[in-house]
């Protein structure tokens, strides 16, 4: 079979060398990154095509004062130090886009009513949707922070005070200061972490 496989330094780019970011240098991101990230985002499968991740890009000094009380200490200067940090956020009712993101078929009637399934479809979709933002950002040459140490009901009633959207994780994006690397941990063998059947 034709092999496609990427170049294993883009490999190396997306997975192997590429780091967590715990602090970052003061390079502002390029012009139009933050478009360039939401487009690429917008391009990883999710169930129906639902694309329910909501993406709250903070930039600016006033926003990211707004969300300094909400973090863990252990965050705050790397988010402080971050020119974006993003909030991956859920749409809860992400299903009324469905007719046009899918109009193949009427999904939009299973979650209508049904909240409990809903928010699970939006949690799984919408983690999954954070991911492909991470992994953008390193395609565009950037680093990432992911955090999930916050005060979700802070941040959700500074940000989302309708409730319509609610907070999933947190993720700083620029350019990674080396000196904030913390030890790199090792990875699971494929036998402990996978089964080949
Ligand atoms: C969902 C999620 C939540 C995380 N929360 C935090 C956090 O609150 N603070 C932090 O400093 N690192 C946090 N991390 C960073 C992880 O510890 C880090 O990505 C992991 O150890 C892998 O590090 P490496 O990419 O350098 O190998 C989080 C990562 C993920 C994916």
């Amino acid at each position: 079979m034709f092999d496609r496989t990427m170049s294993d330094e883009t490999l190396n780019r997306l997975f192997r060398t590429a780091r967590t970011a715990h602090g970052f240098l003061s390079d502002p991101l390029p012009e139009g990154t933050v478009g360039k990230l939401f487009e690429l985002a917008q391009w990883g499968p999710t169930a129906f095509n639902a694309l329910p991740a909501r993406f709250v890009l903070i930039q600016s000094r006033e926003a990211k004062e707004r969300l300094v009380p909400s973090l863990s200490p252990g965050n705050l200067a790397q988010t402080l130090a971050a020119p974006l940090t993003v909030i991956v956020a859920y749409d809860l009712e992400f299903y009324e886009y469905l007719p046009r993101l899918y109009p193949a078929y009427d999904a939009r009637k299973l979650y209508v009513g049904n909240p409990q399934l809903a928010e699970q479809v939006a949690f799984r979709n919408g983690t999954l949707q954070g991911a492909y933002l991470m992994l953008a950002a390193r395609a565009l040459g950037l680093d990432v922070g992911p955090m999930s140490g916050f005060n979700a009901e802070k941040l959700n009633q500074e940000f989302f005070p309708d409730g319509r959207w609610k907070a999933n994780f947190l993720v700083n994006v620029g350019v990674a200061d080396p000196a904030s690397f913390y030890p790199r941990g090792p990875r699971l063998a494929f036998e402990e972490g996978a089964v080949l059947l």
